[in-house]
């Protein structure tokens, strides 16, 4: 297994592995996704055994041309082209109706599927280059943090990757946001990359509450996910030199200081997790961030790495 700059030849290298069947590593802005043909049931089982992941956890499909969407999903309703049209490429995932041909390992068996277009150029090139989109969730084992650079890349899941694309850090740095388009108003499945406020002035209504039996439809939603091997313990302040992310001056060299805007925040914060991890601590102690809406992904990641 390689770590390789993106180059063109790289890029095709890459590709011609998920034409065989077999899985790379690629960049995306939100996070570092294992990534298989979606039309290769044996590629995306593989990918579900290498990360440990329950089958019942629907993956993200990911494509480069909006005309992609033809064979994955049944309808593509108004409101989803017009978020579409805002916010692709990038860091928004939509669920649709699925089409027919879609494998039921990609969808967990569900008859809806998860899309979203990466405005990262590695991947948009990656995908154009398989000709096929891509079934990709992120490129960690289940439950532990996404990688937002190739070095968080843990070498179990390399074990079973023809590559790693090397796209640099991910600067959105947390997952996409998840939103659910075969209900109205749409609802927000896994708050991310794009905020709640952004889709609602996109589409001018307020969006759907989750009510509790959708819960399990978006395993992004059970209690303990995306943590680091440590204890995450939010505090409201970190009283000595104890391991984690601080907002004022660090007390010592187990401190990251963290910025105090919520996309600088998101940006830096799994890439902040894993490097103290490193270090094997018990526990990780996180400044809470008292802020506004803005934060609500931020707050959702720190709230499951600490449950
Ligand atoms: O930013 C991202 O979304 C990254 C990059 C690689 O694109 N991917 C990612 O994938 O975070 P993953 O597998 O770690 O998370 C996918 C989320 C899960 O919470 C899953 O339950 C939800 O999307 N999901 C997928 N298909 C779904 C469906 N049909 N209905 C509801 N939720 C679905
Ligand atoms: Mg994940």
């Amino acid at each position: 297994m390689r770590v390789l700059p993106p180059t063109d030849t790289s890029v095709a290298f890459a590709a011609e592995a998920i034409r065989r069947g077999e899985l790379v590593a690629m960049p995306t802005e939100t996070v570092y996704g294992v990534a298989a043909n979606a039309f290769d049931p044996d590629a995306v089982r593989r990918i579900y055994a290498l990360k440990g992941r329950p089958a019942d956890n629907p993956m993200i499909v990911h494509i480069a041309r909006i005309d992609e969407l033809d064979g994955l999903a049944r309808e593509f309703p108004e409101a989803a082209r017009v978020l579409a049209e805002r916010f692709w490429p990038g860091p928004l995932t939509m669920v649709l109706h699925k089409a027919p041909n879609v494998p039921s390992e990609v969808t967990a068996g569900l008859d809806t599927i998860a899309v979203r277009m990466p405005r990262h150029p590695v991947a948009l090139q990656l995908i154009l280059a398989a000709g096929v989109p891509l079934a990709a969730p992120s490129a960690n084992r289940f439950t532990r943090l996404s990688p937002t650079g190739p070095e968080h890349i843990d070498d179990e899941l390399r074990a079973g990757l023809a590559c790693v694309l090397d796209g640099g850090r991910s600067p959105v740095g947390l997952e996409s946001t998840v939103i659910d388009m075969t209900v109205w108003p749409p609802l927000i499945l896994r708050p991310g990359g794009v905020s709640r406020g952004d889709i609602q002035a996109a589409l001018g209504v307020p969006l759907g509450q989750i009510p509790s039996e959708k819960l399990r439809r978006s395993p992004g939603m059970y209690p303990r996910h995306y943590a680091p091997r440590a204890r995450v313990v939010l505090v409201d302040r970190i009283e000595n030199g104890y391991p984690g992310l601080v907002f004022g001056t660090p007390a010592g060299p187990q401190q990251i200081r963290m910025p105090n805007d919520s996309t600088a925040y998101a940006s830096a914060l799994y890439d902040a997790l894993h490097r103290l991890d490193r270090e094997r601590p018990l526990e990780i102690y996180v400044e809470r961030p008292v802020g506004g809406p803005e934060w609500e992904a931020v707050l959702d990641r720190l709230q499951k790495a600490s449950a």
